[in-house]
């Protein structure tokens, strides 16, 4: 039996395999199965603007019978309060936190003085909620998860974190090409191995700076934007920096001729992506954007 009751999600690297499995499948479960929570509330803090985690969650917690208090950096956080004394409060009035913000020792210190769970709805560092639902558009377009490639082009960022060890668990060979200057962290990288290792996925993680050979015969092609949130002023020097880093047909071409296109959105095309990749057959960004909210049900339907 999985007990995930009052469990925090804060990088997805606290899941096993197995665990991920039964997440994804209590998450396709049809809405005759879904729980019903009464008097239950959950705060859902953004310090970071939100279009898809704000509203999947908010309407994820509506079919669970959860009611969502939204809240912003003028809420939570503010007036000098201290995250101890913030969080102290809000656990006597919710059942679950689920929290985006800039730092990842943010929401670890919150997870730290929470008696409630604690979700990371995506920090500098990880964004374990996008990473379950991506591992869902995967397993419902290729049938599985085990034994495919994904390649991951561009940032860095949260997301290249998130799917290196989303790789390592579930058994996907992860290939990251970023330019220069902008490589995923290496203490992450050292994790993904460790976990591949941990779990005997037996499966390859690879990072370099060219993007033909991360994609070449790929299952799944991925990107996100050049320039995260928290780093806009330097968006200019990012579009130079990451000039043929552009998932466009000429990649694409390189992948497996049954290779899906992903993307966490907001998505700018003509810089990470070519509109001839992300509006093509291939593309799977809407089902990716639904899933976040089947996933993140799920999620809290097991941990509350
Ligand atoms: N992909 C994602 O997390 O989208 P939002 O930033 O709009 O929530
Ligand atoms: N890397 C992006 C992801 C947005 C969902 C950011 O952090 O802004």
């Amino acid at each position: 039996m999985h007990t995930f009751k009052g469990r925090d999600l804060l990088t997805l690297a606290e899941l096993t395999p197995e665990e991920i499995t039964h997440v994804l499948d209590v998450a396709e479960q049809p809405a005759s199965a879904w729980p019903r929570f009464d008097n239950t509330a959950a705060g859902l803090i953004f310090m970071k603007p939100s279009l898809r985690t704000r509203v999947s969650f908010e309407v994820g917690c509506v079919q669970l019978g959860v009611h969502p208090v939204v809240m912003g950096p003028y809420d939570a956080f503010s007036r000098d309060e201290t995250v101890h004394d913030t969080i102290k409060v809000l656990e006597r009035y919710v059942d679950i936190i689920v929290l985006r913000t800039f730092a990842q020792s943010h929401v670890e210190e919150v997870a730290q003085h929470a008696s409630v769970p604690v979700v990371n709805a995506l920090t500098d560092d990880y964004h374990p909620c996008q990473g379950l639902a991506d591992l869902l558009t995967i397993r419902q377009h290729k049938g599985a998860l085990a034994g495919l490639r994904l390649a991951y082009v561009g940032d860095g960022n949260n997301m290249a974190h998130t799917y290196l060890l989303a790789g390592a668990i579930a058994g996907l060979d992860v290939s990251i090409a970023t330019p220069a200057g902008y490589e995923a962290h290496g203490a992450v990288v050292e994790q993904a191995r460790e976990l591949a290792a941990r779990f005997g996925t037996g499966v390859t993680i690879s990072v370099g700076s060219d993007p033909r050979a991360a994609v070449a015969g790929a299952d799944v092609v991925i990107t996100d934007t050049w320039a995260s949130m928290g780093q806009e002023e330097e968006h200019e020097r990012r579009v130079r920096d990451f000039a043929g880093y552009t998932v466009d047909d000429d990649l694409m071409s390189l992948a497996d001729g049954e290779a899906i296109f992903m993307h966490c959105l907001p998505a700018h095309r003509g810089e990470e992506v070519a509109p001839s990749v992300i509006d093509s057959a291939r593309s799977v960004v809407f089902d990716e954007a639904e899933n976040r909210l089947h996933a993140q049900r799920a999620w809290m339907s097991l941990v509350l």
